[in-house]
């Protein structure tokens, strides 16, 4: 398929030379012929028509009157995804099963208050708190209910929150698998639910980001972790199926598969199960504090090294952003990589 377009009028003129246009004009049909004919596109489109020069390539990742919902946000890759967005501009919403949040946590609250402006005025956002459980659909429901209607919108949810936890798979109990379903799976899906029935409501478009993992596409070497790759894997599916249904609404779905990321749930998650689930019979490890575990682990992508949270925040600007609004049903690794080999 060959097609061109007219340089001095970009985009405006389009000239299809092809035995499949009838496939690229669909595809135009799809990004709105009207703007196309009418509107430069930013880039280069708009240097060829003589628009005003503007940073638009930065701008595309401004946040600056959007309102997100991050669960898992007291702590760990949550609330570093959090801190992000507030940065570039939004309200955002954390969410986490925490009764309330800690000093660590207020102490990033504050922080987002003292940042200065950006360079375009814009005000940084705020973080606000909230406790719930992403397995709970009727409050999930009633809570982002509430956050949209008291803010008027709601453009970005990241269904984040998640429990890890290893057994043997001949000996893993159903009733721990189905607790690592119930969070990892239902609760993003009840999460990403919620979001996007106030995206209908209010006729916004969005964005929802699941965070799956690099589990649900491949297995970890050494660890013993059927639950949790199974419940990723399906996370990383459910991306897909609800970018297919939700795209003629204006609402993208993406996954994001983190590889190994130094939090707590790395390092001291044997405490952290127990402190939010009932004891299980199921073993557990502890990364950073099992020897050689880490070294083991580490070698296993070609950086020989874990990543660090804030090694995320460029991948969820991105998917949170106008800087990827063609891109939606896909699962984006940001693994050392570790999926490469
Ligand atoms: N750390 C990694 O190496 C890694 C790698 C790949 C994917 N992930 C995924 O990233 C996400 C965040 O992981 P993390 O490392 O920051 O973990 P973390 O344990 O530090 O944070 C998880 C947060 O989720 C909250 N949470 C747990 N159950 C909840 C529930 N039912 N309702 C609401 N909140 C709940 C916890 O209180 C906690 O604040 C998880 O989905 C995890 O599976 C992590």
């Amino acid at each position: 398929m060959t097609s061109s377009f007219s340089r001095g009028s970009p985009r405006r003129r389009l000239y299809l030379k092809s035995s499949h246009c009838g496939h690229l004009y669909q595809c135009i049909h799809a990004c709105d012929l009207l703007h196309i004919h009418m509107q430069p596109r930013p880039g280069v489109d708009a240097a060829l028509a003589g628009a005003s020069p503007t940073r638009s390539a930065l701008a595309m990742f401004s946040l600056a009157s959007r309102v997100a919902l991050v669960t898992g946000a007291h702590r760990g890759i949550g609330l570093e995804i959090a801190l992000a967005l507030a940065e570039a501009g939004a309200v955002v919403y954390c969410l986490d099963i925490q009764a309330e949040p800690d000093n660590a946590w207020l102490t990033v609250q504050r922080h987002v208050t003292k940042l200065p402006a950006a360079q375009d005025g814009q005000k940084s956002g705020r973080l606000e708190y909230i406790s719930g459980d992403v397995r709970d659909q009727n409050a999930m429901w009633a809570a982002v209910e509430d956050i949209a209607s008291r803010e008027g919108r709601i453009d970005i949810c990241f269904a984040n929150a998640g429990i890890y936890a290893v057994g043997d798979c001949l000996e893993y109990p159903a009733e721990d698998f189905r607790k690592m379903l119930d969070v990892n799976t239902l609760g993003a899906f009840v999460t990403a639910q919620a979001a996007g029935r106030q995206m209908v409501r209010l006729g916004t478009p969005g964005s929802i980001i699941l965070t799956a993992s690099i589990s649900g596409s491949i297995t970890n070497p050494g660890l013993r972790s059927v639950a949790y790759s199974t419940s990723k894997a399906a996370v990383t599916q459910m991306a897909r199926s609800m970018a297919c249904e939700l795209a003629p609404k204006g609402i993208r779905v993406n996954s994001i598969s983190p590889g190994y990321i130094v939090t707590e749930c790395v390092g001291i998650h044997d405490v952290y199960v127990s402190q939010f689930h009932a004891p299980s019979r199921m073993t557990l490890v502890s990364f950073l504090s099992t020897p050689g575990l880490e070294e083991q682990l580490s070698v296993q992508n070609p950086m020989g090294r874990f990543g660090c949270v804030d090694e995320l925040r460029g991948i969820a600007l991105y998917l949170a952003s106008d800087a990827s609004t063609f891109c939606t049903g896909t699962d984006i690794k940001v693994d050392g990589g570790q999926c490469a080999w």
